[in-house]
Order: structure tokens, then sequence, then C-alpha cells
């Protein structure tokens, strides 16, 4: 047990209290943020007058070394140490002496800990806004491809209108848009420093916060030490964030496990990203779709938790509060192995042209256009829409689809048709006549597309 309180005891802590108070197993991963905020606590301790120099420099040689020993491997981060905070304190007083002893003067763990959290999500926004970004690249190159892919638009999964492929993956286009937005806006936000709090109330040094903060890269310091310590709302929203857009891959896992159907094989999942059965030879199963939609529960689950943890915490720090770490981490590693993984999963699909064509004409979906064309003949569109009723009834009948009725079938419902009424409910007509602008027509969708390279160029990963 390596504590750096025993002080005021006179007792040795019980092994199971220590293992259950103990986060090294979690919060080792905060090796290199600890380490990043001790340097520039100690570069500020020696500006400002309470380190000298030379105590300074060999503080950071230790630091430095410690951080290098860790990433190659030559010192382990063992549970033999409460916390990764212990552990980097410990082993520097080990290699350097003394002087290590001086590295906590004027901190304490509640603001440590608080610095290595808002630097550990710092880094995993950007993280998660760069997944995001490769996935657009996809999406965007997909669109471009698929101008002319027609396929049923649903609405209660049943066939609506006729859209294109380019247009329904435009909308996830713009799904994923906003996710990143989100990101931006979070870091925002949350990019203060919250070093120099202390325990809860500041400290009696003359830390200069302004300084590490800007050392570290935040906007500048927070304004209240009992909030900086106590704070997890950056925590909180990037959970709800990280959750929207696992709701956004869910949504599209369904679709794409709806489309890779047998009834429907609007796709083709490439077999590097699809598995098989151990008894029904003909199987090749989207189970990569599956498990991010699966993973999406346990996302939501961080959030919940998390909020739960804190909504009954008095200020200022308690330590409920380390609980805020295993769930984050889970969330982040879940997050960012469904966003690579689908990118590549939807990145190799192949889409059959064919087969989202033909379900598109065979569904009706172009009633409304045969309502529409009497309405500009001057039928008032309540009779227009039964007319158009009256003559899907007749199809169903005879199990054909609308554009497979003869003119004299269309007549007999109202003589207003004409020949053209074939070319004005052919499914191209249909497409491209959808023009206002966010509409699946071409010089419609040529628009949205030219926006969204330009987007590409511009927004800049964070
Ligand atoms: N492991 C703790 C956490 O994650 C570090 C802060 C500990 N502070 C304290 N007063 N015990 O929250």
């Amino acid at each position: 047990m390596a504590q750096l309180w025993g002080g005021r005891f006179t007792k040795e802590t019980d092994q199971m209290v220590y293992d259950f108070n103990a986060s090294i197993k979690f919060d080792r991963r905060l090796y290199r943020q600890d380490i990043e905020g001790s340097m520039a606590h100690v570069k500020m301790l020696a500006r400002q007058g309470i380190l000298t120099e030379k105590e300074r420099d060999l503080i950071l040689r230790g630091l430095l070394d410690i951080l290098q020993d860790v990433e190659d491997g030559s010192l382990e981060i063992t549970a033999e140490y409460e916390d990764i905070h212990s552990f980097v304190e410990a082993n520097l007083i080990k290699r350097i002496g003394d002087t290590g002893k001086k590295l906590h003067t004027g901190r304490s763990r509640n603001d440590q800990v608080a610095l290595d959290m808002r630097l550990y999500i710092r880094d995993e926004i950007r993280h998660t806004d760069r997944l995001l970004y490769d996935l657009l690249k996809v999406l965007l190159r997909i669109m471009e491809e698929n101008l002319d892919t027609f396929m049923p638009g649903f609405t209660h999964l049943q066939k609506a209108q006729p859209v294109t492929l380019a247009h329904h993956i435009g909308a996830y286009f713009e799904m994923f848009k906003r996710d990143r937005l989100r990101m931006a806006d979070i870091l925002e936000r949350m990019n203060y420093c919250p070093l120099g709090a202390g325990a809860l109330a500041g400290t009696t040094y003359p830390l200069d916060r302004g300084y590490t903060s800007d050392l570290l890269g935040f906007y500048g310091p927070t304004q209240n030490s009992m909030d900086s310590v106590s704070d997890r709302d950056y925590v909180i929203e990037y959970l709800a964030a990280l959750s929207t857009v696992m709701m956004h891959l869910s949504r599209f896992s369904e679709e794409i496990i709806i489309w890779n159907s047998n009834e429907y094989h609007f796709v083709e999942l490439d077999d590097a990203y699809s598995t098989g059965s151990s008894i029904m030879p003909q199987k090749k199963n989207p189970d990569i779709a599956e498990l991010v939609r699966g993973k999406t529960g346990r996302v939501y689950g961080a959030l919940m938790s998390l909020l739960t943890t804190m909504k009954g915490l008095p200020l200022a720090y308690n330590k409920d509060m380390q609980e805020d770490k295993e769930v984050v981490f889970d969330a982040i590693d879940t997050v960012a192995s469904c966003l690579a993984l689908f990118t590549g999963m939807v990145d190799t699909m192949k889409f059959n042209r064919e087969a989202m064509e033909a379900s598109a004409k065979n569904g009706f979906t172009n009633a409304t256009d045969v309502a529409d064309y009497l309405v500009n003949h001057g039928v008032p569109f309540r009779d227009a829409h039964s007319i158009s009723g009256r003559l899907v009834l007749k199809c169903i009948e005879r199990d054909i689809a609308l554009d497979d009725l003869t003119l004299e079938d269309f007549r007999s419902e109202s003589t207003v048709f004409e020949e053209d009424i074939y070319e004005a409910i052919s499914m191209k007509t249909c497409v491209e006549k959808r023009l206002t602008l966010g509409a699946p027509g071409r010089a419609a969708m040529e628009k949205v597309l030219e926006a969204g390279r330009k987007y590409m160029e511009d927004a800049e990963v964070l």
C-alpha cells in the first residue's frame, strides 16, 4: 500500500478498504495528463519564487523520465499505488529524492484530478471529432456517387415516396455534422483550467493561475475554486453528445441490418465486415451493425450513471466523483471503436442499385405524383388524392404498378389524364421534380453536395 496521507493515522488501512478506495486500476490511463499538469504547476511555482530554478529543473527532468519510462514500458503502473497521482509523486521522490516532495506545494489531489480529467476529456473530444470527420468523408463520397440511385423513402417503414441513395445518406451527413458541432461546443465551454483551486478554497501561496492555464492551452483559469473541484458538467455533456452519436450510429445500423436482409437486399456487406454462422453455411450476418446498435445502451448507461452519481453531491469534492472515470472511459472506448468500425463497414459496403430501384417502383411511391398531375390540371387536391387512391386500389387488385395501368384505366377515374401521365410519374421524373432545397432532385442535391464539399474543406477538425 503506497499512500500519500499516512501521517494522522495510527493503524494500517484494511486491505479491502484500500482496494475499494483505490483508483489506480482505471485512472492509470491519465498518466500523461497527470505528468503534463504537474510540469506546468512546477514551472509556475518556480516563476513565482516558490521553488528555485534548480528544484524546478530537477523535478521537470524526473517527471519527463517517468513519462518516457511509462511510455516505453520500462516503468509499469502497478496496483501498489492508490492512484495515478500517488504513482507519479512516489516515483518522482524515488528518483530525485527530497526535492520531489515539493511537487505538491499549493495543490490538492482534488484540483489535480479535476485538471487531469479536463485535459483527458479535451483530447478525447478532439479524437471523437476526427473520427466523425472521417465518417463524413465516406458519406460524402457515397452521396456523390449515387445522385441517381433511386430507392424508396419510408415513413412508418412503409414505402412513401421515391428518393435517392444520395439523399438518404445525406440525412446522416447532417446528423454527424451536428455531432461535430456538439464537440466544438463542449470544448468551448470546458476549456478552462481548474488548477490552483486547491482542495476547495484555493491556497495561501501566491500562485499564478493564469500562467498554468496558458501553459496548458486553456482559455483561462476557472472562476470559483469550489466549482473547479466539483464540476463534472463537461463529462456529462460529453457523455450526452456521445450518446447522441451512438443514437445516430444505431439508427443507421438498424437500416443497414434491414437493407442487408434477404428480403431487401439493398446492400452487400464486405466479407471483412460480416460474420458467418457456426451452423448455417448460407449466412452472412451484419454483426458489426448489430453490435454498434447494441453498444448504444452502454453509452446511454454511462450518461445515466454519472448524472445519478452527481445529483446528490454537496459542494465541494466528494469521493463519489471518482466514479466518473470508469463509465466515461468505457463510453469513450466504445464510441471510438464503433465509429472506426462503422466507417470501415460503410466505406466497403456495396449498394444494389437494381434492388433499390425495383423496390421503389413496386410500392406505389409515385401515387402522390399521380395526384400532383391532376392538381396541375386543375383538379382540387382532395379529389386528386381520392382518384389516385382508387387507381392504387385497382393496381393492388391486379398486382401491378401505377405505371402499368393503361391510359383507359387512368381515364376511367378522370378524363384529365393524357398520354404524358407516364412521363409524369416515372421514377426519374418523380425524383427530379423535387427541387426544393434539401429535396432529392438532382439540381437540389448538387447544391447540397457543393456545400458539403466546402464544409469538408473549411470545417477543420478540432
Ligand atoms: N482518485 C480520486 C478521484 O478520482 C482523486 C482525488 C482524490 N481526492 C481525495 N481527496 N481523496 O476522484
